[in-house]
């Protein structure tokens, strides 16, 4: 299987400072031939921060992908009872929607749209990005790991001195773990040096 054979999902949360990695990242699995689609979290569809306007990520994505972004629950909801995806990548996903993922809350676009496709038996790859990642959402993490089709972008410590508990995953590896998982196995190594 190769990714232009793939119908894929493109989660994107507000880790705002990881956004412009994830769209270079994203934007190669469309350039490579996949079917892509981009689903924002409310937080990451609406906030202009220091890293650029909610209405500029939003056109660029809309570009990239040739398609109106998922960005309401309303719009999330046809993706378990369609089968819109093959596979469904959250990148970057922040330790707010870690934590919703494995609480089973799916008030978001990005939370709904996991659920939904989920219950088809399908594979989610998750990205971390989250300064509390060896903290409060290590469990969840633990947890995640540990659930049928749930699959992690390897990660590891990218500031220990600065910030001892954060997480990032690197992004350049979503393909590949793409690839794994649709296969049914996580890419190794998971822990980055
Ligand atoms: C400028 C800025 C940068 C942020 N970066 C991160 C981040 O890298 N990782 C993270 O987990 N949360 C980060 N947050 C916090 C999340 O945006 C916040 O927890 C939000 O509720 C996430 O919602 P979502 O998971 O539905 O997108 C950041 C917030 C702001 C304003």
């Amino acid at each position: 299987m190769e990714i232009c054979d793939l119908k894929i999902g493109i989660c994107m949360c507000g880790s705002f400072c990881t956004f412009k990695k994830a769209i270079d990242e994203t934007k190669k699995l469309k350039e490579k031939g996949a079917d892509i689609q981009y689903i924002l979290s409310i937080n990451a569809a609406h906030t202009d921060t220091r890293f650029g306007k909610a209405s500029d990520f939003r056109k660029q994505l809309e570009e990239i992908s040739g398609k109106e972004i998922i960005d309401s629950i309303y719009a999330a909801e046809p993706i378990g009872p369609k089968k819109l995806f093959d596979i469904i990548l959250v990148c970057p996903c922040t330790g707010n929607t870690l934590a919703k993922l494995n609480a089973g809350i799916a008030d978001t676009p990005v939370t709904l749209s996991v659920k939904a496709h989920l219950r088809n038996g399908r594979p989610v790859v998750l990205a971390p990005a989250t300064n509390d990642a060896l903290a409060a959402n290590f469990k969840n993490i633990g947890q995640l790991m540990n659930n049928k089709n749930i699959y992690f972008v390897p990660f590891g410590q990218d500031d220990f001195a600065e910030k001892p508990c954060s997480l990032m995953s690197d992004f350049s590896l979503a393909e590949d773990t793409i690839i794994s998982a649709m296969n049914g196995r996580q890419l190794q190594p998971i822990l980055l040096k």
